[in-house]
C-alpha cells in the first residue's frame, strides 16, 4: 500500500476566478472526451486555432501508430503565436528578457511580429530556407532564439534546436541525422557574470563534410570569434535591412514543426518529430488550464529552450495563448541564490516553473532568500522533470508560495508534447509530490505487463491509451524506432497503446504518483540520459575494454552517473586519476559536461549472464550500497559481484 499524504484544498479565492474552477468541472471535460473523445478534440481545435484552412477528420487512425490529427486543415505556428495578437495585443509585452547582468528588454507582440518577420525574410532570400528544410538552432537563452524557432516555423523549416551545453560531436550528430542545411547560432553569451563562446563548438562541428550551407551568428557578447567566409553571416548587419512582413507558409496540420533530438535506450540519441496543429493545440490548452495565466499576467518557465519544456512553455504555449513570457539568460544562483525570487519582485511573476533539482539547490544555496522579498504575485508554482522529493515540495510550497499557491507537478515528456498528467491549479486536492491526474482529454492508465490496471497503490506501466494531438508522430527518418520505441510493449484490446517509459502507482484515490523510468535511461538533474550514450562514448577510450553506466541517487541532481569500467590493461593501476580524467575529458568531447560521470569505478569484470547479457539491477544495487539480494547464480562468473563490491568499498575509484 502506498503511504497515505496530507491533502492540500485549492486557494479558493483563486479557484473562484479559474478556468477550471472545481474537480466537477474537470470531470465534466473527461467524461466529454471519454464519450465522444472526437468531439472533444474538434471542439477544442476549433475554439483554439486560427485556420488557415478547416480540417476535414478529426483524427485518423488508419495507420496507427502513425497518426493524423485535424487532416485537410492548414495553418501556420507563427501565425497563432504572433500575427492574431495583433490586434488587441499589439502593445502587450510578449517577451521579457533578463540577461545574465541584468539588463533587460521588453517586446511588444508588434515587436516580436517584426523581428520574427525579418529573421524569416532573411533565412529565405538569403540562405533560400524553405519548407521541409531542416536549420539547427544552437543557442545561448535570448530573444533571437524565440525568433529563431518562430521564423522558421512561418516558413515552414523544421527546427531542431540543440541544448547550448551540447558538444561539438554531440551538435555534429544531431546535424547529419536532421541533415540540415543552416544553423543558427550566437557568438556566445553572458554567465555568472563572464562571457563565453559557443560559436567555436560550430566551428568545430563543421568540420570535414557537413550538410550545412549557412551559418547565421547572433552577436550577443562581441567576443572575437571566427568567420568563415561564404559561409557564415551576422544576424547584426544584416537583420535591418530585412522588411517587416514574410508570407506565412501554409501548413498542413501533418507537417513537421519541429525535432528534438533525446536519449534512448541506445547509444544514438531520437529525432523526436512534433507536427504542426495538434502539438501547437495542446501547447495553448495545457498553458492555459495548467498555469492559468491571466490575460495581464506574467509567466517565468526557468527552462532552457535547448529542453521541450523551453519550447513548449516558454515560446510556443504562453506565446499562442497571447501571455508575457519571461526568457532569462542566466543561472538562478548568480549573483547569489536570491536571484529568481528578486525577479519575481521585480516583474510580479505569477506563475513560476522550475525543476525540482533547481528547487533544491535554491532550498540548499539560500534557505531564507525567499522572505528577503515580496513574492506576493506569485499564484501558481510548477514543477517538472523528475520526481520532487517531500522536503523539496515543503519548502517551495511554504518558503516560496507562503503556503497559498496550488504547486502543479506536471508529468510529460519530450515525446509527449505537452503535459499529460498534471493538477489543474484551481480544481485539484494535491497530495505531496504528485502529478495526480491526467488532463481532460488524455487516457493516462497505469497498466501491468498485459495492459490491465493495476490495483491501487501497485506499480505498473504508465500508458496512454489513446492517441493525443500532440503526441510524438515520429522518430526522425526510423519509423521502426518509432514503433518499437514506444508502441512495443503494453496491448490493450488488441491494440498496442503508447508506453511512456516510466513506472507509476495509482492509489486508493486515483492519484497517479511516477515512480521513475523503468528502462536504461536516468535523470541527471530533469535531463534524460540514455546510460548507452555514456557507455558509447566511454567506449572510445582506447584504455577501456567494457564499461557499464548506471544510475545512482544524488542529493542535488536526482541522479548521477555512476560508471563501472574494466580496463584493458590493469598494470595502469597506477594511474588510474589520470586515466579518469581521460575518460571525463571524452565523455566532455563526445557529449558535453551535463553527462560527466560522477563516479567511475574500476572493476576487474562486469556481472554478465551466461549469454552475456549485463545485469544492471546488480550494478544499480552496488552502486545504491545495497546489498545484494538477488538470485546472482545465473551469472556467468558470479564471484565477480563481491569483487565489484569491493573496489568501490575501497574506493580504487574516487
Ligand atoms: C522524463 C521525460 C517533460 C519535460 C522535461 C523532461 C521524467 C518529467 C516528471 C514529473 C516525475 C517526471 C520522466 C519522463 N519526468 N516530469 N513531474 N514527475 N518524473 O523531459 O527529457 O523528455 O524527460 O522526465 O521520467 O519520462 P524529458
Amino acid at each position: 500500500m502506498s503511504e497515505v499524504k496530507p491533502i492540500f484544498q485549492p486557494n479558493k479565492a483563486f479557484a473562484k476566478e479559474a478556468r477550471i474552477k472545481n474537480m466537477c468541472e474537470y470531470q465534466d471535460l473527461q467524461d466529454f472526451a471519454t464519450e465522444d473523445y472526437e468531439g472533444f478534440w474538434d471542439h477544442f481545435a476549433k475554439e483554439k486555432i486560427n485556420w488557415m484552412e478547416p480540417y476535414h477528420t478529426v483524427l485518423d487512425e488508419s495507420e496507427a501508430p502513425f497518426v493524423k490529427w485535424f487532416d485537410g486543415g492548414k495553418l501556420n505556428a507563427s501565425v497563432q503565436c504572433v500575427d492574431r495578437h495583433l490586434t488587441e495585443r499589439k502593445n502587450k509585452t510578449a517577451i521579457i528578457f533578463e540577461g545574465d547582468r541584468g539588463d533587460k528588454q521588453y517586446i511588444t507582440y508588434l515587436s516580436l511580429s517584426q523581428s520574427v518577420n525579418r529573421m524569416a525574410n532573411l533565412l529565405k532570400t538569403k540562405f533560400g530556407v524553405k519548407k521541409g528544410d531542416r536549420v539547427v538552432i544552437y543557442m545561448p537563452m535570448i530573444p533571437e532564439a524565440a525568433y529563431a524557432m518562430l521564423a522558421c516555423a512561418r516558413l515552414g523549416a523544421i527546427h531542431s534546436i540543440v541544448f547550448g551545453g551540447f558538444s561539438s560531436e554531440a551538435l555534429k550528430d544531431r546535424i547529419e541525422d536532421a541533415d540540415a542545411k543552416v544553423v543558427i547560432t550566437a557568438d556566445g553569451a553572458y554567465r555568472k557574470g563572464k562571457p563565453y563562446l559557443l560559436k567555436p563548438v560550430v566551428d568545430a562541428a563543421l568540420e570535414g563534410n557537413t550538410p550545412v550551407e549557412k551559418v547565421l551568428v547572433v552577436e550577443r557578447n562581441h567576443e572575437d570569434i571566427t568567420w568563415v567566409a561564404g559561409r557564415d553571416y551576422s544576424y547584426n548587419e544584416l537583420i535591418d535591412n530585412e522588411s517587416h512582413y514574410c508570407d506565412a507558409e501554409p501548413m498542413d496540420s501533418e507537417d513537421p514543426l519541429f525535432l528534438l533530438y533525446t536519449s534512448g535506450s541506445t547509444g544514438k540519441p531520437k529525432g523526436v518529430q512534433h507536427n504542426t496543429a495538434g502539438y501547437i493545440l495542446w501547447a495553448q490548452m495545457t498553458m492555459e488550464w495548467v498555469f492559468d495565466v491571466k490575460e495581464n499576467d506574467t509567466y517565468w518557465c526557468t527552462a532552457d529552450i535547448g529542453w521541450i519544456t523551453g519550447h513548449t512553455y516558454i515560446v510556443y504555449g504562453p506565446l499562442a495563448m497571447g501571455a508575457t513570457t519571461i526568457m532569462f539568460e542566466g543561472v538562478p544562483t548568480y549573483p547569489d541564490a536570491g536571484r529568481p525570487w528578486k525577479m519575481v519582485e521585480e516583474h510580479k511573476i505569477n506563475q513560476f516553473y522550475t525543476a525540482p533539482t533547481a528547487i533544491r539547490v535554491l532550498h540548499k544555496m539560500g534557505e531564507e532568500e525567499p522572505s528577503k522579498y515580496d513574492l506576493s504575485s506569485l499564484k501558481v508554482l510548477g514543477t517538472v522533470g523528475e520526481p520532487i522529493d517531500p522536503p523539496a515540495w515543503k519548502w517551495y510550497y511554504e518558503a516560496v508560495g507562503n503556503s497559498k499557491c496550488a504547486i502543479v507537478d506536471t508529468y510529460w515528456q519530450t515525446e509527449t508534447g505537452g503535459h499529460v498528467v498534471s493538477p489543474l491549479p484551481g480544481a485539484t486536492p494535491i497530495k505531496p509530490a504528485c502529478a495526480t491526474f491526467p488532463l481532460p482529454g488524455i487516457m493516462a492508465e497505469v497498466v501491468d505487463d498485459l495492459g490491465n490496471k493495476t490495483a491501487p497503490g501497485e506499480q505498473g506501466l504508465l500508458c496512454i491509451t489513446r492517441p493525443w494531438p500532440s503526441q510524438i508522430r515520429n522518430v526522425w527518418g526510423d519509423k521502426e524506432r518509432y514503433v518499437k520505441s514506444y508502441f512495443g510493449d503494453v496491448v490493450k484490446d488488441g491494440k498496442p497503446v503508447y508506453f511512456s517509459g516510466d513506472g507509476a502507482i495509482m492509489d486508493e484515490d486515483g492519484y497517479i504518483t511516477i515512480t521513475g523510468r523503468t528502462d536504461d535511461v536516468i535523470n541527471v538533474s530533469g535531463h534524460r540520459m540514455g546510460t548507452a550514450e555514456v557507455e558509447a562514448a566511454i567506449k572510445k577510450s582506447s584504455d577501456v575494454a567494457e564499461v557499464a553506466v548506471v544510475g545512482k541517487p544524488h542529493e542535488i541532481k536526482g541522479e548521477g552517473i555512476f560508471a563501472y569500467v574494466v580496463l584493458k590493461n590493469e598494470e595502469n593501476l597506477g594511474e588510474l586519476v589520470d586515466t579518469m580524467q581521460a575518460i571525463n575529458n571524452i565523455i566532455k568531447k563526445e557529449i558535453g559536461n551535463i553527462a560527466l560521470c560522477d563516479d567511475i569505478v574500476f572493476v576487474p569484470g562486469l556481472p554478465k549472464t551466461r549469454s552475456g547479457k549485463i545485469m544492471r539491477r546488480i550494478l544499480r544495487a552496488i552502486a545504491k550500497g545495497e546489498a545484494i539480494t538477488q538470485d546472482t547464480s545465473t551469472l556467468e562468473d558470479p564471484g565477480v559481484v563481491s569483487q565489484i563490491e569491493s573496489c568501490v568499498k575501497n574506493g580504487t575509484c574516487k
